[in-house]
């Protein structure tokens, strides 16, 4: 197995090929991908469609899947499998969702920056979106490159924010588009969760700069002050030269790493079908100490 890995950015993002995702992925495959994923963060596999059991299947082998905020929200699945995030417009009954679906709340609020799931107190580490039906226009998904952006923050800013914890709200996206319809009981069961404004990458040894639209405070700050703070860091780490653009065509298989990376959909017709699932898996359970 020869993993090929074709850049797709000046920073990071690959196309990569040379391997069938419907089979069980070798050992060294398996370390191949995790290798090109510390490095290039984003990985595309073209032409790769894949059942929901293949998807399954597939992701399992990074790591153990966390269903996301569905573990609040108790919304009805689509899906065979719990562990399938729903990231399409795509109603119960297979017909594309009506404007006044509560779902389409999730797909509008993808189109704010974020890395998945920073609002839970377990920290996830890839995704990884199959595309089966995508749009004619619009539709696309953006990444950036959050080792760059903080590379390059001007010294005085990067002294502002290292060392400052941001509180990740889940809900907190979602009531900025309007959507408050979340009862005490749901909210209670994702309490906001502190994590360090810039952390570094596991994988790479990297710094990175962790802002998101989950972020409602910022420790030391205001709140409007904590606020402000993290739009402009949205600002600087999404300029166009840390973002990559992705152009979905059906059987497309894209993975990320959530802890190097943030990203966003763009807008697109709600008229229009656009099916894509999601699997997620949690950073592996910590190695025990050797002396244990
Ligand atoms: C996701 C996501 C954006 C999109 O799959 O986690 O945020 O383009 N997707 O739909
Ligand atoms: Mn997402």
């Amino acid at each position: 197995m020869t993993l090929s890995l074709k850049p797709l950015h000046p920073l990071f993002a690959a196309e990569a090929g040379g391997v069938d995702l419907t089979q069980p992925l070798p050992e060294d495959a398996i370390r191949a991908i995790d290798a090109a994923m510390d490095r290039y963060a984003v990985l595309v596999f073209r032409g790769q469609p894949l059942s929901q059991a293949e998807q399954i299947a597939l992701a399992k082998q990074f790591g153990p899947l966390d269903a996301g905020l569905r573990k609040a929200t108790g919304a009805p699945t689509r899906f065979q499998y719990e562990e399938l995030i729903d990231i399409g417009n795509v109603a119960l009954d297979g017909t594309v969702a009506g404007r006044d679906n509560a779902k389409l709340v999730g797909v509008l609020a993808n189109q704010l920056w974020h890395a998945d799931s920073t609002f839970q107190d377990i920290p996830v580490k890839y995704s990884m979106l199959s595309a089966v039906v995508v749009t004619e226009e619009g539709g696309e998904t953006q990444w950036a490159d959050l080792r760059a952006a903080w590379d390059a923050l001007p010294e005085k800013t990067q002294r502002h924010v290292e060392g400052r914890m941001a509180r990740h709200s889940a809900f907190h996206s979602r009531l900025s588009l309007g959507d408050d319809r979340y009862s005490e009981e749901q909210l209670m069961r994702f309490p906001p969760v502190e994590r360090p404004l810039v952390h570094v990458h596991p994988g790479s040894g990297r710094k990175v700069l962790y802002p998101s639209v989950h972020i409602d405070r910022v420790s030391g700050l205001s709140i409007p002050e904590g606020r402000l703070l993290v739009a402009e860091l949205l600002e600087h780490a999404t300029q166009r030269e840390f973002v990559y653009t992705h152009t979905w065509r059906s059987g497309d298989y894209v993975m990320w790493d959530n802890r190097a990376t943030l990203h966003r959909g763009r807008r697109y017709d709600l008229s229009a079908r656009r099916d894509l699932r999601r699997t997620t898996t949690l950073e592996r359970p910590a190695a025990r100490a050797a002396a244990a």
